[in-house]
């Protein structure tokens, strides 16, 4: 009796086998595209390779790429599945193409391992993501200057140690998050470049004895190098997803203390800002309660993916050199890291876009202590020394009188301050940031198209 042969001639016990497949054949599913994507690129090089018998011609060759772009759309539509048998997306792809095209199908493989071909498909997948990422991220980061704008000369009491310190703006407040925002984009930029750089060709992590042409792959799949070393290009695995995390990680921290902010200047007690109600929930038992746990889980997701970060950090900090199925492990992390990092940007930036202020509480909350530094300031323009003018503020504290916060805002006109925000400098810094995106976006997509017709 024939039997039919899996990809690899598996002998595994089958719990070994569930165990060591683990997650990929429900993970995998992300990375369908670009396992196509990254096939179509390696069989269009195959066939230029200059060798008396090609591996494939060609027509060959165009006949993968066609019915890679019919699996896509297989997959699109949910008519593609992975099963444990075939391991992963790399065997699942290859299982469908040999079953349609036959010995073809049974080439494309040639000279390429599922070291580089799985390190390739993440690199694709975590491009499209960022583009992703810095769509959402540029998002929360114009909705808060927008809200900054809306409220620019609103007085907030500026804090620090959270007791009441100086006169502030609800702008100041607002662009500030921003600000911390839009410095995470140096982060996206430097994770876009470290992954801008294309494995494929390393095969094992160690090469073959065939003329692979691995600029021609890189360029194929829009990258704008190929990581050189055969070795390093494997080792590169998981560093980079490594260093997605910790983009995310950073990102959530900002995140984090806004939501926190947004706490604690929307509960009674300060009143400044309000939620709207549909973004609260309430209690089961208190019939009054708004409770802001949208925020507080932004809190908690934070914490996640930063333990997602230390997760991959440490898994890879004890592998030998060279490929180690312990990889396999970074890909859940880091698509989860995403994932909660992606959904908490769009969560944010929907509730920062429902966000009302209260002008009144926010002025009302200026004590007198508030105006202790801008009094002091005025006896040093009177000449007072600046060390003499704060110990006679100090020392009589009960003399502070309420002063109008509005024209201490006012009053503040350097750069940055209240009354010396520019709006340009933030509109343009989203600007830059959408034009790296766009172009990044031009990018992949317009390789995908080129190589799949997508
Ligand atoms: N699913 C595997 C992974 O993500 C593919 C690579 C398997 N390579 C190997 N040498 N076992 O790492």
């Amino acid at each position: 009796m024939k039997t039919k042969k899996t990809i690899t001639d598996n002998t595994v016990d089958p719990d070994i086998l569930a165990y060591t497949v683990g997650d990929d054949p429900v993970l995998d599913r992300d990375l369908v595209v670009w396992d196509c994507m990254g096939t179509a690129a390696h069989v269009t090089m195959l066939a230029r390779m200059r060798l008396k018998t090609p591996v494939v011609t060609k027509a060959e060759a165009k006949a993968v790429c066609t019915e890679l772009a019919h699996i896509v759309d297989e997959h699109r539509k949910g008519k593609f599945s992975i099963k444990v048998e075939d391991q992963d997306v790399h065997m699942a792809v290859e299982r469908v193409l040999t079953e349609r095209l036959g010995d073809l199908g049974k080439k494309i493989h040639t000279g390429r391992s599922r070291n580089d071909q799985v390190a390739v498909d993440v690199r694709l997948h975590i491009a499209d993501e960022l583009i992703g990422l810095g769509d959402e991220f540029l998002d929360l980061a114009e909705a808060l200057v927008e809200f900054g704008a809306e409220h620019d000369r609103v007085p907030l009491v500026g804090r620090t140690h959270l007791q009441p310190a100086m006169p502030s703006s609800v702008g100041v407040w607002a662009t500030g998050h921003a600000e911390m925002v839009l410095a995470q984009c140096h982060n996206l930029k430097a994770a876009h470049d470290m992954n801008d750089a294309c494995p494929l060709g390393s095969a094992a992590g160690y090469g073959v004895p065939l003329p692979l042409d691995r600029r021609l792959t890189a360029k194929l799949l829009g990258f704008s190098r190929t990581i050189h070393n055969v070795f390093g290009a494997s080792m590169a695995r998981g560093e980079n997803e490594a260093c997605v995390l910790s983009l995310c990680a950073q990102l959530m921290a900002v995140l984090s203390r806004l939501a926190e902010d947004l706490i604690l200047f929307s509960m009674p007690e300060f009143g400044y800002f309000k939620l709207p109600r549909e973004y609260c929930t309430g209690s089961s038992i208190m019939p009054q309660k708004f409770n802001p746990d949208v925020l507080e889980l932004v809190r908690s997701k934070a914490a996640q993916v930063l333990g997602l970060s230390t997760a991959a950090l440490s898994l890879l900090h004890a592998m030998p050199g060279g490929y180690n199925r312990d990889l396999q492990d970074c890909k859940g992390l880091y698509m989860k890291g995403l994932s909660i990092t992606r959904t908490t940007l769009r969560i944010l930036t929907k509730v920062v876009e429902g966000l009302a202020v209260d002008a009144d509480r926010c002025r009302a909350a200026f004590t007198p202590g508030v105006f202790a530094t801008d009094v002091a300031l005025r006896k040093v323009a009177e000449g007072t020394p600046w060390r003499d003018a704060y110990h006679q503020v100090r020392d009589h504290l009960e003399l502070l009188n309420g002063e109008d916060p509005d024209q201490a805002v006012a009053a503040k006109k350097h750069e940055g301050t209240t009354a010396g925000l520019s709006y340009n400098h933030y509109y343009s810094a989203i600007g830059d940031g959408r034009l790296d995106v766009d172009t990044w976006r031009k990018t992949l997509y317009g390789s995908l198209e080129k190589l799949l017709g997508q």
